[in-house]
């Protein structure tokens, strides 16, 4: 297993030449044109904890609080010819030089982790913190990463909300090995604490499910962007692992694209209705479009459950330049009758107002519970109606509300089969499969 993950001797030498070009490179350029910059190499790389299958450079190029970080933007990007801006809090560069995934990340040299300019200066301080720990603990770490990979959980991006690589390694550095990681997760609860060496808790109350006070600054807490699905998860999947041990809880079988012969006979064994809704995925990156398609689904369901239809279960996700949200639902049509129920008999003036707005019902008006009750038509008897009828009127957020007016599609039931794209097929594979590594 870990001769799986380990990076070769051969394969850590060609990294740091790399690095180690890439950082004398930005450098030189930066003394040329008498730009003050430190170039350093951080993450996993730096720190002897990257997956040899999947792993990026991480490099820094720290400025003095008192300059800008255009400038080092400016230089990452003389760094190689394949790159891409990217956004988090800064711009960034994201460049494959030689093969290598690189991340070129400006920054404030800041000479105090609690007072930073930016949220990425703290990563200098976690090079430092973690290097200095890490020694003889490095397969621990990777075993791990691997193992929250394999479940499903690794990656603090809002599109999984699970564990960073930071936090694994703090993990590994408290509980001395990756035995000792999954046994304390195993009886995680919600609202756990933990108080590393050095990390103190601040003032500041918390109020996620896991709570890790970065030992670099007490105010922030390393596992924020855990969802408690992917806590417990974890959990969930800690204490199968312990009593039944299985190279799958690290390399799960991969996910192939379902045919249209299985895509049907999934469905009729469900007996459900999917619903889908497809449109052009706004051009955000992930961690703006993902949430906002999660609060669109909020919205789809909330608008469901109103109006009388039952979801089964929702997912979304997003590929190329696609957006797609599935609906399955369990109640999808409804009889044309349904009753009102309007005020008690006593409120006059309401009552009266409100039989003068229901003229014509199908039945009534008659009393039940004391209140004036008519059974009339229902405007939407099928839950896709009601999507496509009501859809433009949800508040769906500025991008997402943008995309769908430009345009969209709805397929119910047997057209989701009109959809052939490898990567939906994968989706709903995944989708209906649902299961996760727990025993
Ligand atoms: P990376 O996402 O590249 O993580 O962020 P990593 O630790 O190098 O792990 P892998 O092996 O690539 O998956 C680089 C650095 O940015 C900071 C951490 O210091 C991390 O080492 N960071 C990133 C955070 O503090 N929090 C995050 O959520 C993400
Ligand atoms: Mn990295
Ligand atoms: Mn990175």
């Amino acid at each position: 297993m870990l001769s799986q993950v380990r990076p070769s001797p051969a394969q850590r030498e060609r990294l740091r030449a790399v690095s180690r070009k890439i950082i004398t490179k930005i450098e030189q350029m930066a003394q040329e044109q008498g730009i003050v910059l430190q170039a350093m190499l951080v993450g996993s790389a730096a720190r002897g904890t990257w997956l040899s299958q999947d792993y990026d450079l991480d490099i820094f190029l720290g400025v003095p609080e008192s300059s800008d970080l255009g400038e080092a933007v400016r230089l990452a990007r003389l760094v190689a010819p394949e790159q891409e801006e990217r956004y988090a809090e800064h711009p960034y560069i994201h460049a494959r030089v030689d093969g290598f995934e690189v991340d070129l990340v400006p920054c404030y040299l800041v000479d105090d982790a609690s007072r930073l300019r930016s949220a990425v200066d703290r990563t200098p301080f976690h090079t430092r913190y973690i290097a200095s720990r890490i020694t003889g603990l490095e397969d621990e770490v990777l075993l791990l990463k691997q193992f929250l990979k394999g479940v499903g959980v690794y990656g603090s991006e809002l599109k999984t909300g699970g564990f960073s690589g930071y936090l694994a390694e703090l993990l590994v550095i408290h509980y001395r090995s990756f035995a000792g990681v999954l046994r304390a997760a195993s009886l995680w609860r919600p609202s756990t604490l933990l108080e590393l060496e050095g990390g103190r808790r601040g003032g500041r109350l918390h109020d996620e499910p896991l709570v890790v006070v970065d030992p670099v600054d007490p105010n922030r807490n390393v596992a924020a962007a855990l969802t408690l699905d992917r806590m417990l998860l974890f959990s969930a999947a800690a204490r199968s692992f312990l009593a039944r041990p299985d190279l799958e809880f690290f390399f799960p079988p991969e996910h192939e694209p379902l045919g249209d012969e299985e895509v049907q006979s999934r469905m009729d064994a469900r007996g459900t209705m999917p619903i889908i809704l497809q449109f052009q995925a706004p051009d955000v990156v992930e961690d703006i479009l993902y949430p906002q398609l999660r609060k669109a689904e909020e919205a789809v369901r909330a608008l469901m459950a109103r109006n009388g239809f039952s979801v089964l279960r929702s997912d979304v996700t997003a590929y190329r330049d696609r957006a797609v949200m599935l609906f399955e639902m369990e109640v999808w049509e409804l009889s044309r009758a349904c009753s009102r129920s309007g005020p008690p008999v006593w409120e006059a003036e309401h009552a009266a107002r409100f039989l003068a707005a229901h003229p014509h019902p199908l039945s009534g008006p008659y009393v039940r519970g004391g209140r004036v009750v008519v059974e009339e038509p229902r405007k939407h008897i099928y839950a896709r109606d009601l999507l496509a009828a009501e859809l433009e009127g949800l508040s769906l957020g500025k991008h997402l509300s943008r995309a769908i007016r430009r345009g969209h599609k709805i397929y119910a039931g047997r057209e989701i089969l009109q959809i052939r794209d490898r990567e939906f097929r994968t989706f709903l594979a995944r989708y209906l499969d649902a299961r996760a590594p727990i025993s």
